[in-house]
């Protein structure tokens, strides 16, 4: 009896140490403000939100990486100067980076709950070297971030409605976020450019991931999406653009055929609204067009050939170049 009790017991440890979560410290919840919902896990889940919280898994590893290492540079003898709005930063910083290790440890008790694969963290560079640019980039990334979960939470809701509240409760914050990054790089300080985040695809979202990631160093594995080749803002008022007027991107034309009979397109992803079309010109990895009226907030921007894909997904598929993030306003 006794020996089966043990038995028994140690059988439940090593089952239970297989599917242990990574906890996050007492310091890390005390940090963030509170510990990953205790609500019951869901009886049953979809295969698709499986990957989605996959999805949330690998992005938030690399947030909070990205923000782990830009405390430490904030903190550090060479970026540390003692002023009031240095040392708040460092407060929020700190909340942001423990709150994103809370998303993680969230994404990764569902996994874990259906044995489903999570993801360790992967080596990342991060192309920063002050302050002001890691505020920058943190704009750019926690709107990245908040794009990829309104596409969760949108496929939660076919999918998986009760789960949706995770998720939508995760994009307050992370918009929170966001809105101290922009002040903090300079980017604006209005907190509320527009009436709408912009929603974008997986693929999307982990592809505008992959420059910060060291080639061959996802020990843990990646998500599986497909690889569209890059394309960069080249011209524009920095750091905003405003809505109308000019502007050109580059992309490597030796990962992207075009040729001069075809017809081209910017196709602008921004807000709730169908994506917006202008005529591209292009050549030799050089793309001319203007930014259409009405946008603001930040927009995502997809050299394509075609002008009737409506949505972000159907245009994720369609893409021959992009995402690139375009500060409106
Ligand atoms: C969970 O199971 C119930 C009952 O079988 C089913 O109606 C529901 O669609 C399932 N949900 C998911 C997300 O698969
Ligand atoms: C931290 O500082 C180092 C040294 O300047 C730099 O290489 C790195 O990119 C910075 N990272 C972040 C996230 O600030
Ligand atoms: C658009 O580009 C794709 C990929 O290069 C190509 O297969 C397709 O034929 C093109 N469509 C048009 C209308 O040019």
């Amino acid at each position: 009896m006794h020996t089966t009790l043990l038995t028994t017991l140690s059988l439940a440890l090593s089952t239970s140490a297989l599917v242990l979560p990574r906890q996050q410290s007492p310091q890390t919840i005390s940090n963030a403000g509170g510990a990953p919902p205790n609500v019951p896990p869901p009886t049953n889940i979809s295969s698709s939100a499986i990957a989605d919280f996959q999805g949330v898994n690998f992005l938030e590893n690399l947030e909070s990486a990205f923000f782990a290492a830009g405390l430490a540079n904030l903190t550090s003898s060479e970026w540390y100067h003692h002023d009031h709005d240095h040392d708040l930063a460092i407060q929020i910083v700190t909340k942001v980076q423990a709150q994103e290790l809370i998303h993680v440890q969230t994404a990764e008790n569902i996994l874990n709950h259906f044995k489903d694969k999570t993801f360790t963290p992967c080596e990342y560079v991060f192309p920063v070297t002050t302050a002001e640019e890691f505020f920058a980039l943190a704009n750019i990334i926690t709107s990245v971030g908040i794009g990829a979960v309104i596409n969760v939470a949108s496929s939660l809701a076919l999918t998986d409605p009760n789960l949706v509240p995770g998720p939508a409760s995760i994009l307050a914050i992370e918009a929170r976020h966001d809105a101290f990054f922009r002040a903090a790089a300079h980017v604006s300080p209005i907190p509320n450019p527009a009436p709408f985040d912009t929603r974008i695809s997986a693929a999307y979202a982990l592809n505008l991931a992959m420059p910060f990631i060291v080639p061959g160093s996802c020990k843990g594995g990646m998500p599986s999406f497909p690889i569209i080749p890059a394309l960069k803002q080249t011209s524009g008022a920095s750091p905003l653009t405003g809505s109308s007027g000019p502007i050109t991107f580059s992309f490597d034309a030796s990962q992207v055929k075009t040729d001069a009979s075809s017809t081209y397109y910017i196709g602008w992803v921004n807000q709730a609204n169908v994506v917006n079309y202008t005529p591209a010109t292009v050549s030799n990895g050089n793309v001319a067009s203007t930014i259409p009226n009405g946008l603001a907030g930040l927009a995502f921007a997809a050299l394509t050939n075609q002008s009737t894909a409506l949505d972000v997904n159907t245009l994720t598929g369609v893409t021959l170049a992009g995402p690139a993030p375009v500060q409106i306003s």
